[in-house]
Parts: structure tokens; C-alpha cells; sequence
């Protein structure tokens, strides 16, 4: 699929992956709305630098933490585009607890952002694309979660993180089949790419059997194959220099 002209929302996109994610998507002629629940100043910053590239930005707020965000934040940032042909679901809340740590309010904080949001975004723009009587011809939404390599085995650590991962995954596997043949539904799974903002929460990256840390851009690389892909859908493609291997 050709990107340019394509329209897409990047959740979490102010900062860090997510700002890498958009840029990329814009650099190959996306027009880009940019979600942010906290980060304001960078949202608007970055729908700036897109417009400069030429291509349309647009900025839409939601807590996925609120049940009833992510319904709303698709249906507004549809409204506000046209349409969306593309959904990275990169917004994410990192935490260290572990099952006996977490309280039953963090653990279903943890799932609502990172499993449940995803979930329900997708779920709507297919909704809204279904209804909608202006799509091109021709179109196929894409939806690309960003996962994380630590599903590749079973991780105690982090586990309602984790588990919602899980969560998201297999969702990128059963929509796949559930929202074909109108979309595409794939993931990428990260390595450790950027340390976390909060250092409390960094990790050590562990051993990388390709000795090479990966970067923002590579991951980023993987969004927009996935989004280009005409025939692949279902597929987690780990970006991580072969620690899932491990
Ligand atoms: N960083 C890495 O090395 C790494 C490794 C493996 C996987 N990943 C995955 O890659 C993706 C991006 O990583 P990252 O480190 O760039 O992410 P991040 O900085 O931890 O989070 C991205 C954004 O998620 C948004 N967010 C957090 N809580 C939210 C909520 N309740 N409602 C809506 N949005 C919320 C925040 O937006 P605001 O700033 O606007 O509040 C934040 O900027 C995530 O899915 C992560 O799991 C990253």
C-alpha cells in the first residue's frame, strides 16, 4: 500500500516512539493525528514540525484509563481528519509491580491502557469505517499494536504489565481474522529501545545476540513495512536484535 495521503493516528505520539512513529508516517506523506493525554506542548510541537513537512496534523487528548476515552478519541480524531487508514497503538503505562504489589485499581489501570484502549480504538474505526459512505476506493485500514519483546517468554517481573501485553497480542492475532478482509492487524515487539522517562523504572537491556541496541527509527521502520504490507496481517515482528530468541 502506498502511504502517501494516508491518514493515521498515533497514540501517545507527542514524545519519544510515538513521536518517532509519526514523523516517519509523515515523512512518507501521512497526514498525522497526534493523541497525547499529558503532553500538550509536545503534541502541538510536533503537529507543527509535521505541517512543515507538508502534510495535515491535527492533536486529540485522552486518559485511556477512562473506559470511555478511547471510543471517543477515535470518533473525534475521524471526524477531525475525514477519516483514519492507519492506528499504531503505541500509547503505553510501564510499571515495575509485580502480582503481589500491584492493587486491584493498578492492575486494571495497567490493562485498560495498555490491552483495553487498543482494543477498543480498533474496534471503533472499523465501526466508523464500515458506516462511512466517503472512503476511497479501495481502502484498508491497518492497525499496528506496539508490543514489547518480554512477551516472548513468560515474565514474573512486571506481570500486570506484562500480562496485558499478552492481552494485546493475542487480540493482534484474533482481529486479524475478525476485521479481515477490510484491515490488517499486526504488531511490533520492541526491545529495549529508550530507557523509560521515570529512571526509577530502567532495566538493564540485557544481552543482544546481534550486539546492536536497537533505535526509535528501527522500530519505526517496522510500523511503516507493516503499514505498506498488503498481504501480512496476524504477524508480531520483534525489533529487538534477537533478544526474544533468548
Ligand atoms: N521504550 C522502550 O525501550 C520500549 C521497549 C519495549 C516496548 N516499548 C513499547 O513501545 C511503545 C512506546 O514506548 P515509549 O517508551 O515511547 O512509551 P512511554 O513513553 O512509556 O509512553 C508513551 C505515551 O503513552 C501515553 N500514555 C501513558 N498513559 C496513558 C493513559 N492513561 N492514557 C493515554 N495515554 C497514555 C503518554 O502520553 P502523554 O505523554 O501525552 O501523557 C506517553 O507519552 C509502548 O507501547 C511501549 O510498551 C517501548
Amino acid at each position: 500500500m502506498q502511504l502517501l495521503d494516508k491518514v493515521a493516528l498515533v497514540t501517545g505520539g507527542a514524545k519519544r516512539l510515538g513521536r518517532e512513529i509519526a514523523l516517519a508516517l509523515a515523512r512518507e506523506g501521512c497526514d498525522i493525528v497526534v493523541h497525547y493525554r499529558s503532553s500538550r506542548t509536545e503534541a502541538d510541537a510536533l503537529a507543527r514540525e509535521i505541517r512543515t513537512l507538508g502534510r495535515q496534523a491535527w492533536c486529540v487528548c485522552g486518559d485511556f484509563s477512562n473506559a470511555y476515552a478511547p471510543e471517543v478519541t477515535m470518533k473525534t480524531a475521524w471526524d477531525l481528519a475525514g477519516w483514519i487508514d492507519i492506528l499504531v497503538n503505541n500509547a503505553s503505562l510501564y510499571s515495575h509491580d509485580t502480582l503481589a504489589s500491584a492493587s486491584v485499581e493498578r492492575m486494571e489501570e495497567l490493562w485498560r491502557v495498555n490491552a483495553l484502549a487498543p482494543i477498543l480504538l480498533a474496534r471503533k474505526m472499523h465501526a466508523l469505517a464500515c458506516e462511512s459512505r466517503i472512503l476511497p476506493a479501495g481502502y484498508c485500514g491497518r492497525v499496528v499494536n506496539v508490543l514489547d519483546r518480554s512477551i516472548a517468554s513468560a515474565s514474573a517481573e512486571n506481570l500486570p504489565y506484562w500480562l496485558a501485553k499478552k492481552d494485546l497480542e493475542a487480540f493482534t492475532r484474533a482481529a486479524a481474522l475478525d476485521l479481515a478482509p477490510r484491515f490488517t492487524v499486526n504488531a511490533v515487539a520492541p526491545g529495549p529501545v529508550l530507557p523509560p522517562e521515570d529512571s526509577a523504572l530502567a532495566e538493564p537491556a540485557g544481552p543482544v545476540p546481534l550486539a546492536v541496541r536497537s533505535l526509535p527509527a528501527d522500530v519505526a521502520d517496522a510500523v511503516l513495512y507493516l503499514c505498506r504490507a498488503v498481504t501480512v496481517t496476524g504477524q508480531i515482528l520483534f525489533v529487538d536484535g534477537g533478544q526474544h530468541l533468548l
